[in-house]
């Protein structure tokens, strides 16, 4: 059982007190949430009589992995080839999102992502729908019967997409009945979700910011730099503003609840202004190489003081599994010079985007009275992980291992709210 409690630093040794591992751990549940945690030697004496007792041996329990920034809308366009940013959404991006006018489409689709994120082992997510307000009703329904911690938020665009996803006139008051029906209801959130400055006029911006001066529990989730010819674009939009980041700022939508995907093409002077207001940049390495969008800072962001998170961004990202964003991570840092430490990934996927999202009352470490998130990872699912894994000497060599080479077979149960939610295919 492995727990990551704190930031562990840049180093490839942990700080103290950053990593709890027990070796012979006990993870306790009652109902939904966790009762205890600890060596079971020490735990097992007080366990009720006849209750249930899952013997785990040989695997290994860690909280659930949490993705800061998707687009479950998009399952069906990964691995779209040749496009950058603009004409990715252009050529494929919108004209699959105007599929989501069906509602049907939209309960598959919820059904299909929610299968596969918890099959990765995904256990929370902040996830993108389209701009029909239908798409996030199908979405959290499917939330629900799962008992699953989600995020999520209808898209706002207004201008510079083809019509029949535009939302001028209709965008703000479905957003407000969508946070009526859904945000703080049973463990659904809503995260309020202006595309990205270019497809939203700046009334539509503002009236955004409105809404979250209204409520200080809503979320917010848009993109930020992640492209030459976006930032370009936004230049053309916005001559009046200082830069990208201020068009956000004079809406309202900078707050220690909003997520900003991609932030690659920023400075530090941006950096300290997100980083002052709480915000965090969602760092969505595997999406960043597939469109050829850039290297994400990690180093400038720990320097300034800038909250980062992990995220697949599918459908530009490549994989759904929190392992292969570590990879992908691991990868853009190697191009950097900053090779991501697998107690920095392990930490991100799980208790580090859980504070940057300001769930870790809930989720993100397995503790006492936290929700019961959890996966159970099975370090020998595969010939090769397994014979890698028996020549690795210490903890840290175990988890990057896995960080490298495990995929959705290593992920042998997934739990959400006391309840496992998939078990994989042992046949
Ligand atoms: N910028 C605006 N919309 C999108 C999107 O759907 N995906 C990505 N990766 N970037 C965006
Ligand atoms: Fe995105």
């Amino acid at each position: 059982l492995i727990n990551f409690t704190r930031d562990p630093g840049d180093d490839n040794t942990p700080q103290p007190g950053s990593v709890e591992h027990y070796g012979d751990g006990l993870l306790w549940l009652k109902g939904q949430h966790i009762h205890a945690v600890g060596h079971f030697s020490e735990l097992a004496p007080s366990l009720p009589e006849g209750c249930a007792v899952l013997d785990y041996r040989d695997k290994l329990i860690m909280p659930g992995f949490i993705d800061a920034h998707v687009h479950y809308v998009q399952l069906d366009i990964m691995a779209s080839y040749g496009r950058q940013l603009l004409d990715w959404l252009n050529d494929y991006t919108f004209p699959e999102e105007c599929r989501f006018t069906s509602h049907a489409h939209a309960e598959t689709l919820s059904n299909v992502f929610l299968d596969e994120m918890l099959r990765a082992g995904t256990t929370t997510a902040q996830v993108f729908g389209s701009s029909h307000p239908g798409s996030v009703d199908a979405f959290f329904t499917a939330c629900k019967k799962r008992r699953l911690r989600m995020m999520a938020g209808k898209v706002l665009m207004d201008r510079n997409a083809p019509n029949a996803l535009l939302d001028e006139g209709s965008g703000i008051t479905d957003t407000e009945r969508l946070i009526e029906d859904w945000h703080g209801k049973d463990r659904l959130g809503y995260s309020v979700t202006p595309r990205f400055a270019p497809t939203s006029t700046m009334a539509q911006m503002d009236a955004a910011g409105a809404l979250l001066r209204n409520d200080s529990t809503l979320w917010l989730q848009t993109h930020l730099a992640e492209n030459n010819s976006e930032l370009d674009w936004v230049t053309e939009l916005f001559p009046g503003s200082r830069d990208y980041l201020a068009v956000y700022e004079e809406a309202g939508l900078v707050g220690p609840r909003s997520t900003f995907a991609h932030g690659i093409h920023i400075d530090n002077d941006m950096r300290k202004r997100l980083a002052d207001r709480g915000a965090n940049i969602a760092f969505c390495p595997s999406s960043n190489l597939f469109l050829g969008s850039g290297l994400f800072d990690r180093q400038a962001a720990y320097e300034t003081g800038m909250a980062f998170t992990l995220a697949s961004d599918i459908g530009a990202g490549t994989d759904l599994s929190g392992f292969a964003t570590l990879k992908a991570a691991y990868q853009v840092g190697q191009l950097s010079g900053q090779p991501l430490t697998a107690w920095q990934g392990f930490y991100g996927l799980t208790m580090g985007n859980a504070k940057a999202l300001s769930l870790d009352s809930h989720i993100g470490q397995l503790a006492p009275a936290l929700e019961a998130d959890f996966v159970v990872i099975d370090p020998n699912a595969t010939p090769l992980l397994s014979r890698r894994i028996s020549h690795c000497k210490t903890l840290g060599e175990r988890l990057f291992a896995l960080m490298i080479l495990a995929d959705d077979r290593a992920i042998y149960e997934t739990w959400a709210a006391g309840q496992c939610q998939h078990q994989r295919d042992t046949t």
